[in-house]
């Protein structure tokens, strides 16, 4: 290792990616323990201007002033498969390169999504809130109606349509042979990919509107996937199918979808993820057919501490100027800003 070895940690990560850290010979600094709190901007840039190689989160906006604060930093390491909060193009500017995590949560956030396909279908948070308040006292045959997932009782088989055809919208789609339902898929970005799928069938964004019973939402956020879903997509939905979110918050236009649920254009919402996280706009809260979750997708010990390792492993490579595995920018390498900035 050169006497490059300071790895700064934004905030702390399960221990499996501290080990990976700790059993190198990096320098590690960790500036957030308090699990409540995050980093202000300040914080952040110095962070960076102490850094070898940042290990952050997708808490921690990284645009161009905060990349800025070191012209020595080796790679930016984040511990997450999204990583909107990192100006990607303004790192590359600058001959840093980006690592992710991607494919070792795809299984936990697939399964997230059926639980929150599940739960606002069958009104499961609200059920639990008729139990635990005491009030159920009669089995009544009218008694928490929801929706069928499964063909149920009317025998038509439930379409689920899938924006966002990548990994974790690949997995979501495979769990929906167990419910019998027929898969449709629109990606802005790869249509190939869904129409040499043996799964899903590809559908335009109105056409999957219009005939899904569920419309789950796994897009990267860039500024051709924000407010995908907005009003007009919302009323084009029907007025009984539900809508998922576990991608990022600002895929939808959650003012539109507040006045969506309590006007009832939509049947339910259920979201992992919101426009001004972890704010709701107002509204959302008191909306009985949405059910909310605190961006819990890879949330499960062993998908968290693996993220961990993930991300760590790509730190120590940034630090000893190897290709990271994960690089998100791999171009990167080949310009004369790395060169320079390794010192190569
Ligand atoms: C991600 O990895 O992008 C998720 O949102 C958090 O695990």
């Amino acid at each position: 290792m050169s006497e490059s070895n300071h790895v700064v940690v934004t905030r702390r990560i399960p221990q499996a990616g501290m080990d990976v850290l700790e059993a190198s010979e990096a320098r590690v600094t960790v500036v957030q323990t308090d699990e409540e709190k995050g980093l202000s901007h300040e914080q952040i840039v110095e962070a960076v201007a102490s850094a070898d190689v940042l290990l952050c989160q997708l808490t921690e906006p990284i645009g161009p002033e905060v990349l800025s604060a070191n012209e020595h930093l080796l790679g930016v390491a984040q511990m997450a498969v999204g990583f909107d909060n990192v100006d990607v193009a303004a790192a590359t500017e600058r001959g840093i390169p980006v690592a992710n995590t991607p494919g070792v949560l795809t299984d936990t956030t697939a399964d997230l999504t059926w639980a929150l396909l599940l739960a606002v279908a069958r009104r499961i948070p609200e059920a639990h809130e008729y139990m635990v308040g005491g009030r159920y006292a009669l089995w009544g045959p009218n008694l928490l109606l929801g929706y069928d997932v499964s063909p149920g009782g009317s025998g038509r088989r439930k379409v689920l349509g899938i924006v966002g055809y990548g990994r974790i919208g690949r997995a979501v789609a495979k769990r929906a042979a167990g419910f019998d339902m027929e898969v449709l898929a629109y990606d802005p970005f790869n249509r190939d990919g869904v129409e040499g799928d043996e799964i899903a069938t590809w559908a335009d964004l109105p056409e999957l509107l219009e005939r899904s019973d569920f419309v789950s939402l796994h897009p990267a956020l860039t500024d051709d996937t924000r407010h995908l879903i907005g009003e007009a997509e919302l009323r084009a939905m029907k007025p009984t199918a539900c809508l998922v979110n576990v991608s990022r918050g600002p895929v939808v236009d959650e003012e539109a979808l507040v006045r969506a649920l309590a006007e009832g254009w939509i049947g339910g919402a259920a979201l992992d993820v919101y426009e001004d996280e972890p704010a709701m706009k107002p509204g959302l809260a008191e909306c009985p057919t949405a059910v909310l979750v605190p961006h819990v997708g890879s949330a499960t010990r062993d998908t968290r501490g693996k993220m961990a390792s993930m991300a760590a492993t790509n730190a120590l490579a940034h630090l000893s100027r190897e290709r990271a595995p994960n690089c998100v920018n791999p171009h990167v390498y080949e310009t004369r800003e790395y060169r320079r900035r390794v010192g190569g």
